[in-house]
């Protein structure tokens, strides 16, 4: 509240802190800048005509600094030229003398409901932000846009849902979107990397322990399902846990209850589980490695991110996405890659998928430096392993009678599985290699060539 007539300024207080209102007055412009330099207010209301620095001086200072502050003048004897400068300044209203506190009062309350629609304004447009950028997840192929769908339709639920990927495809980036777009997204996120924790300290590291469970136990402590309390954990490499854990895990997702180690106190777990694995978990089941029930309670909702070869369409949308990002956060001026090295990219088949390009593109940006990237600038090991499917000669003359397409190339598919059998000395893991196939379908084809 800012006026150098001490009535009209303690009139206004009085009415304003009446209404619950927290009021600092001050007698000029010049003191009130001071303060609103020093503190934080939602409105300042200011006369026009005082000494040292006037209202619109005033008004003209606070804009200046900070153009959201909302600002109300009060004009003297109904002066219309002052009214419509100050408006012009980005004042938010003005009120004349002489001063009804009613009318004070409305011009307020008008101003704080304008301040807080704007507020819910840009928080709902936050919100939408989050919801469309699926934490920085990029993807433009068919297929991660509909991995981008089942995030949608599942985030908001409590479903378990699992993470099926390659290594390097996006399951821990898929697992934030997941928790960020959910109604946990306040509550905590905590990751248990089921593979790298030794089997006998998973235990305690899950469910926690009280002091003394077992030797070497000096102080309790708390696991990770409990510090998920009212948020999401994500199990990661959940294919890798010892049996003994699978059973124990089977138990909190039936009962939604847990105790620590040695605990006497049983927990309800409010926790939403995210898992993820880059195994079949189905043949994991075949194979006695994992257990059956646990499989049907954590294969609820199954989310499968596609290796990198098979979207090959997103690649130029990830070297961009990462040239930029490199460039900044290296403070380079690396401003692309040129048509042929974008070539090859796109064809390499990228075994360690998106973190492998990320990897390749983070070392192109800092050895360039700035420009753009040209072949030279590519690894001789990559360029090698980049280019060897393009060397393959086809030499398949086409009959005056035609030929069947289909049988050829299955023919054709059928020996090149033979000879990369033989190549690598009946090695299936090898050949597989060979032919830039991953393990499983290699001998899905054996079996349907009926290659022993
Ligand atoms: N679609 C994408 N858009 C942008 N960055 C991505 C995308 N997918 C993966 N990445 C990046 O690639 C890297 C690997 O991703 P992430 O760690 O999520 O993979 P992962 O499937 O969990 O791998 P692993 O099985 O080895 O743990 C991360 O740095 C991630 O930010
Ligand atoms: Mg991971």
């Amino acid at each position: 509240m800012v006026d150098d007539n001490v009535a009209n300024r303690e009139s206004l207080v009085e009415a304003l802190s009446e209404n619950s209102f927290l009021v600092d007055a001050v007698g000029d412009g010049r003191e009130a800048f001071d303060a609103c330099s020093k503190g934080r207010y939602d409105l300042v209301v200011t006369d026009l005509k005082m000494p040292r620095m006037d209202g619109m001086e005033l008004l003209r200072h606070i804009k200046g600094s900070d153009p959201d502050a909302l600002v109300i003048v009060i004009t003297g004897y109904a002066s219309v030229n002052s009214a419509v400068e100050a408006m012009k300044l980005g004042a938010f209203d003005y009120i004349t003398k002489p001063l009804k506190p009613d009318r004070v009062m409305l011009a307020v309350e008008r101003a704080l409901a304008f301040a807080r629609l704007k507020e819910e304004n840009v928080t709902l447009k936050d919100q939408l932000q989050e919801k469309y950028d699926f934490g920085r997840m990029i993807g433009y192929s068919a297929k991660m846009k509909a991995v981008f769908d089942t995030i949608k339709k599942v985030a908001e639920t409590d479903s378990t849902v699992i993470i099926y990927g390659e290594s390097g495809t996006g399951k821990e980036l898929v697992a934030r979107a997941l928790h960020f777009n959910s109604e946990r997204k306040s509550g905590p996120l905590v990751t248990v990397n089921c593979g790298a924790i030794p089997e006998e300290l998973l235990e305690s590291e899950m469910f926690g322990h009280e002091k003394g469970a077992f030797t070497g136990a000096v102080r309790s402590r708390t696991g990770r399902f409990e510090l998920a309390q009212g948020g999401s954990i994500f199990l990661d490499e959940i294919g890798d846990m010892s049996p003994a854990l699978q059973v124990k895990l089977l138990r909190v997702i039936q009962e939604r209850q847990f105790e620590r180690i040695g605990g006497m106190k049983t927990i309800d777990a409010d926790v939403r589980i995210i898992a993820a694995t880059n195994q079949n978990l189905e043949k994991a089941v075949k194979e006695r490695r994992f257990r059956e029930d646990l499989f049907y309670r954590i294969n609820v909702i199954p989310v499968t991110i596609p290796p990198l070869r098979e979207r090959k369409e997103d690649i130029p949308l990830l070297v961009d996405h990462f040239v930029r990002f490199f460039s900044k956060s290296k403070k380079k001026d690396v401003e692309g890659v040129t048509e042929g090295v974008m070539d090859f990219l796109v064809r390499y088949h990228w075994p360690g998928n998106v973190r492998e390009l990320q990897n390749v593109i983070e070392m192109l940006v800092v050895m360039k430096g700035k420009g753009v990237v040209d072949e030279g600038d590519l690894p001789e090991k990559l360029r090698q392993s980049g280019f060897k499917h393009e060397t393959v000669p086809l030499s398949i003359q086409i009959p005056d009678e035609g030929l069947n397409m289909t049988s050829v190339i299955d023919q054709f598919e059928r020996d090149l599985l033979v000879k990369a059998l033989k190549k690598s000395g009946g090695v299936k893991n090898k050949a597989a290699q060979l032919l830039n196939l991953n393990r499983t379908t290699y001998v899905e084809k054996l079996k349907r060539y009926r290659i022993e």
